[in-house]
């Protein structure tokens, strides 16, 4: 396998809150190799955005990443000034929101947002800059690109919005894409269309994505591999099929367990019990998900596991696979 162009090891965030310290993240760990999708899902405060924000240097001010290493290909994302980032941002790593109008610039055309990434990074005369924006407008799908060119963004509707933030940033090509849960502000067909575009995306460019969602039927449509996290823990990762067809991890079972299926109409959805614990409610030194696992057992309480290789790719963070805790369990059959 080829050099990861993303790796984060060991990662601890915390936030500062009323001078009491509280672990956000905890032994963040993974790898994005070229061309491939990775997934981040998992429920509500489990995490997902701030990975993506320590891993961008654009964390809350009241967060600080504690300890941990974070590499785009031999760059130390840690050491970097806010200058480098200006040379890294948009040309290396590029990021999407969920709400393009935060993005956005509603008092900029948006010929000029998306040329801004080619001002920075290239030399390309005024001329080239307006062909190039214009031709990535035409391949992220906004018609009359040439007339779109001097709109400004609330001329436009969400989708459209949404498209331009992709094309800014794609316009200086950068092989890592993060992608913040980009179609949920959207409506479904319009979702679809989006989705759509990435699977474009990613089969014409092969850039590198981090796609984050909540939503299984986006993921299976457009990842390779899959992180799910909760509380502030990667619990399991593996390729998309492992994650989809043979889950380890209680979470993800239930979380799987949970998608809303059109065959078992009428049969109520199941919902996990509880909820993701706040930053201040969280227990330290235990199995983060003890509280909601059916399958909790005294080692679940003692300490919290390690992450267990399964096979190959496929990983999970649970006593049940653990070489002290479990491993002589039959979980087989649940
Ligand atoms: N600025 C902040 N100050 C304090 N706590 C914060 C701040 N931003 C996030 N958090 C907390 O950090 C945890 C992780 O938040 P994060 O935004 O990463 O969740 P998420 O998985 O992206 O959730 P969602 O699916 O709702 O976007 C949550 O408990 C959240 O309340
Ligand atoms: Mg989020």
């Amino acid at each position: 396998m080829s050099a990861p162009i993303l790796t984060v090891e060991n990662m601890d965030v915390s936030f500062k809150i009323a001078s009491e310290n509280y672990k956000a993240l905890e032994n963040i760990t993974f790898s994005v190799y070229p061309n491939e999708v990775v997934g981040i899902v998992g429920e509500s405060g489990c995490g997902k955005s701030l990975t993506s924000q320590a891993i961008l240097g654009i964390l809350p001010k009241n967060a600080i990443v504690e300890q941990g290493k974070m590499k785009y290909k031999h760059v130390d994302l840690r050491e970097l000034k806010d200058k480098d980032w200006r040379k890294i941002r948009g040309k290396n790593i590029s990021m999407i929101f969920q709400e393009p109008m935060t993005a956005l610039n509603p008092l900029v055309t948006v010929g000029k947002q998306i040329s801004e990434g080619l001002k920075v990074h290239t030399s390309y005369s005024k001329d080239e800059m307006k062909k190039r924006t214009i031709q990535m407008m035409e391949k992220v799908g906004l018609p009359r690109a040439k007339e779109l060119y001097k709109a400004y963004p609330h001329q436009l509707s969400g989708g459209m919005q949404q498209r331009v933030v992709i094309a800014i940033a794609l316009i200086a090509e950068p092989d890592l894409i993060i992608a913040d849960e980009p179609t949920t502000a959207l409506d479904v067909t319009i979702q679809a269309q989006i989705l759509a575009l990435f699977r474009k995306i990613k089969y014409e460019r092969k850039s590198s994505m981090i796609f984050i969602s909540h939503d299984w039927g986006v993921i299976r449509n457009i990842c390779d591999r899959v992180l799910v996290m909760y509380a502030g823990h990667i619990v399991e990762e593996g390729t998309l099929s492992e994650i989809l067809n043979n889950p380890k991890h209680p979470y993800t079972k239930a979380l799987i367990q949970a998608i809303p299926d059109h065959r078992k109409r009428g049969i109520e959805l199941f919902t996990i019990p509880g909820k993701v614990p706040s930053l201040q409610d969280r227990k330290r030194d235990v199995c983060p998900f003890a509280d909601r696992c059916s399958h909790r057992f005294d080692a679940c309480d003692k300490e919290v596991p390690k992450i267990e290789r399964i096979e190959g790719t496929h990983a999970a963070k649970c006593h049940l696979y653990t070489k002290e805790a479990g491993l002589h369990r039959d979980y087989t059959n649940h």
